[in-house]
């Protein structure tokens, strides 16, 4: 399977099962991430919350046969810097472990480039955790610099 036959969508409602899947489907999210039946309100809140704020857009990449086989939120941001430049924000790109290097994070990544475009941001950024040298490399591929520190505070 190559990337092209991927269609990449925004998400349903029905496919939170398969996004959280594939969140929980990486060293990191396997820790972070709930995966049992049913799934807690909290992810179907949270699902919800997304739909109706306009300036997020939770997109999945989806094979020939329907599969939901990756994930990419994308947030636009308005701000007043740059003389009031929108920026936009990835979060959560996540391609199932079968199907990776196979072109399918870059169409996701590819459509959020386009989307920022788009919507007249001068700026797409993202944060991936520093033990993350394969998504590094890949992202840098793509175009993206690691330019800042990124801070977090978890709660
Ligand atoms: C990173 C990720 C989204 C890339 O999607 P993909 O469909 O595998 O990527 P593409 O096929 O378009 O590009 C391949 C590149 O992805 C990266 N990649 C491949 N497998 C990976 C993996 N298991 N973990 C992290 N990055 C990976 C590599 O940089 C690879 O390039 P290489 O050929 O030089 O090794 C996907 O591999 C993934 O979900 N990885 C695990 C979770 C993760 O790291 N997510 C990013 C969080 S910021």
């Amino acid at each position: 399977m190559t990337g092209e036959a991927i269609t990449i969508r925004p998400a349903k409602r029905a496919d939170v099962v398969a996004i959280v899947k594939l969140l929980a489907d990486d060293p990191l999210g396997q820790n972070r991430e709930l995966v049992v039946e049913p799934l807690p309100a909290s992810y179907y809140k949270a699902f919800d919350a997304m739909h109706r704020a306009h300036h997020i857009q939770m997109m999945v990449a989806e094979d020939a046969d329907g599969q939901v086989v990756g994930c990419l939120q994308l947030a636009i941001l308005p701000g007043l810097s740059s003389q009031g430049a929108s920026r936009g924000i990835i979060e959560d790109v996540r391609v199932v472990s079968d199907r990776r290097s196979q072109g399918v994070g870059e169409r996701l990544v590819r459509w959020a480039i386009g989307e920022a475009l788009a919507n007249g941001c001068k700026l797409l950024e993202l944060f991936t955790h520093e033990s993350r040298v394969d998504a590094q490399r890949f992202y840098k591929r793509l175009g993206f610099q690691p330019s800042h520190v990124g801070m977090t505070m978890r709660f």
